[in-house]
């Protein structure tokens, strides 16, 4: 028997199961399994949200493991939780709204937990060097107006960035865009984001 691909999916949209980020991820999801050799792990950041990253949980993570007091090993746990998930997994799928251009603030707590020097990336002489080997990514985008390819497409270099500093980079981006440009444009433009994700979850 093959071992199945283990695949992490990670939502962020404020607007639960009406979010069309989500909407898209269930599209994955019906998608793979039809296949049925994938094994899925579903996260919602939002209804888990962590806090912001601050600079008592950052210490915590200085402190030598078994030295750790309980605040800091609650604290730790954390980011060693996000970490281990990560790790355990072949592959990762973010479905990503824009909020006022950028990441949902959740997200981006996420990847504060694991972009961490020492345990996804290390500094070398070269600069930095991702430690996340074997790995790729596919980022499900739903945006209200139209940014793919324009200077005002704030996320598609951000999350190229922060997962290539762990070392993941392949990574495709899905674009549903023009969500709030009229009914007839959202619904061509989810469509052919369906398309896409057929594309790839064919190619998985
Ligand atoms: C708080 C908030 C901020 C938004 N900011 C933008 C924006 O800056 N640009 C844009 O094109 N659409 C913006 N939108 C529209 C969203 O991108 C669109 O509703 C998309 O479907 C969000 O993904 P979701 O449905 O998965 O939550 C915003 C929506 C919300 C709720």
């Amino acid at each position: 028997m093959t071992t199945p691909t283990k695949l992490l999916l990670l939502n962020s949209s404020i607007l639960g199961d009406n979010g069309q980020s989500r909407g898209l991820a269930e599209h994955f999801k019906r998608r793979l399994a039809a296949r049925g050799d994938v094994q899925v792990t579903e996260r919602d950041l939002v209804a888990e949200a962590l806090p912001h990253l601050d600079g008592t949980e950052l210490a915590s993570w200085m402190v030598a493991e078994d030295e750790r007091d309980a605040e800091q090993r609650e604290l730790a746990a954390r980011s060693e939780a996000a970490l281990a998930e990560l790790f355990d997994h072949d592959v990762l799928v973010l479905a990503v709204p824009l909020y006022n251009l950028g990441i949902p603030t959740q997200l981006k707590a996420w990847f504060d937990r694991v972009l961490r020097a020492g345990k996804t990336f290390r500094y070398t002489e070269n600069g930095p060097q991702g430690l996340v080997e074997g790995k790729r990514a596919i980022v499900l985008t739903a945006r209200g107006g139209q940014y793919a390819g324009t200077a005002l497409d704030s996320q598609t270099p951000h999350l190229t960035h922060m997962l290539g500093l762990m070392g993941i980079t392949e990574v495709d981006f899905v674009y549903a865009e023009g969500l709030a440009m009229g009914d007839r444009h959202r619904e061509a433009s989810i469509g052919e984001a369906r398309q896409a994700i057929d594309g790839l979850v064919a190619r998985l």
